[in-house]
């Protein structure tokens, strides 16, 4: 934390680099560290949320070690990428949003993954499902379940 502080100290206009940074850093924006960034700058924790809450780009919990992001852009919406993301959720059983109990993945719904000739698209970490269906779900997520985390 020390050294991203140290990289935007006193940059009032780069708060959004900044909270990038951390995000990248620890996967998450934790209260410790925003206390840490409101104390070492003149902004206060309030304002740091009022800005980063204001973002979609920034999580408030731990992230789960693996994300799936289900594009519902227009190339994968037409191809019933909205069927693709209710069966992800249901498999899943959490919503857009949400990480499983177990920690295991996180969802997330997306506007373009920008390889819309592959659509409808599934991107798992940084691996692209491309011609997803519905019933090709199940067989995507097994692939994970008993992987070890990519992430930090
Ligand atoms: S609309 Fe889904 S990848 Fe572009």
């Amino acid at each position: 934390m020390k050294h991203i502080l140290s990289q935007h100290l006193g940059k009032r206009s780069s708060l959004i680099p900044f909270l990038q940074d951390i995000q990248k850093e620890f996967g998450y924006l934790s209260t410790k560290a925003i206390d840490e960034l409101s104390r070492s700058t003149d902004i206060s924790a309030n304002e740091i949320y009022g800005v980063a809450t204001f973002y979609t780009q920034f999580r408030f919990s731990p992230p789960g070690e693996h994300t799936v992001r289900v594009c519902q852009g227009t190339a994968c919406h037409v191809r019933r990428g909205r069927q693709i993301l209710n069966e992800v959720e249901q498999q899943l059983k959490i919503k857009a949003g949400q990480t499983t109990e177990d920690r295991k993945f996180d969802l997330e719904r997306v506007a373009c993954l920008g390889c819309c000739a592959l659509a409808p698209v599934v991107v798992v970490d940084d691996k692209v499902h491309a011609r997803m269906t519905a019933k090709k779900i199940s067989s995507v997520l097994s692939q994970y379940k008993g992987r070890q985390t990519r992430k930090k």
